[in-house]
């Protein structure tokens, strides 16, 4: 007994749920035909219907209509679509003056109008692929000269900054620069015994043993905390 409604509720939801995609497609679907119609989303249905019966393996006149591909070479006596054009599209003459579909029933105007619409404003590989691609290439081109490791480097002095003092190398000018841009400058710099204690926690966790605070301070040398770290590794290695 609970198999049976274990079934029957399966196949219940199973049947929901077919319904629910019959929705989503058709909503899919709606929304396809409302932007830029598409050969395979919006012609070909409508041309498996009324049109491939003669112009599917048969290709009467040679025109095969089931691929955008064969559309686009024609028939044997040429193109019949002029994409943008549908005036000079044999394809929709035939249509329009209702001699296509050939002994069935002619095509209802909203049918007309979407194979109208389609070759005005469809996406046709001849025309829009090869002008998109072009101009793809085209803007990566531009960009690619424009992308900064293509420039030629260029020296730029360094500013003019009001806290000249605090200047040690070219580079520290720069940010100097920016920092007085804006009102403000470098914080003033750390007493010794307070930078190396800095430093040693930054590194090992551990502030530096007096002798280690001594050496650094009495250091000159203008590399003196620039050093500290390989000094450092060199002492625990
Ligand atoms: C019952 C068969 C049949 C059906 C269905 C049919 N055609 Fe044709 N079609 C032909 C034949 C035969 C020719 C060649 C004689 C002519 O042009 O009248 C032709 C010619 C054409 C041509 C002109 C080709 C050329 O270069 O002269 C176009 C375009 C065309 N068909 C489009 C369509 C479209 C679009 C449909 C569907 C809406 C369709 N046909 C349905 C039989 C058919």
């Amino acid at each position: 007994m609970g198999n049976a409604n274990g079934y029957n509720l399966h196949a219940m939801f199973g049947r929901f749920r077919i319904a629910r995609l019959g929705v989503a497609w058709l909503v899919v679907a709606g929304a396809a035909s409302a932007a830029t119609p598409t050969f395979q989303h919006d012609v070909l249905p409508l041309m498996e219907q009324k049109c491939i019966g003669c112009h599917g393996e048969q290709a009467m006149a040679g025109l095969d209509l089931r691929t955008l591909d064969a559309v686009v070479k024609g028939s044997s006596g040429g193109e019949v679509i002029t994409p943008g054009d549908p005036e000079q599209s044999l394809l929709w003459e035939k249509i329009a003056s209702d001699a296509m579909p050939m002994g069935m029933d002619p095509l209802t105007d909203g049918e007309k109008e979407l194979i109208r619409e389609w070759i005005t404003n469809g996406l046709f590989p001849s025309r829009d692929l090869d002008a998109e691609a072009a101009s793809a290439e085209a803007r990566v081109r531009e960009q690619a000269k424009s992308y900064w490791s293509f420039q030629t480097p260029t020296k730029h002095p360094a500013p003019a900054v009001a806290h000249l003092e605090q200047v040690r190398t070219p580079i520290d000018a720069f940010i100097l620069e920016k920092l007085e841009a804006v009102g403000t400058s470098l914080s003033p710099e750390a007493s010794r015994v307070k930078l190396i204690r800095r430093a040693y926690l930054d590194l090992t966790g551990l502030p530096p043993t007096p002798e280690e605070v001594e050496a650094f301070v009495n250091d000159e040398s203008p590399r003196a905390y620039g050093d500290l770290p390989s000094r450092n590794k060199a002492t625990k290695a």
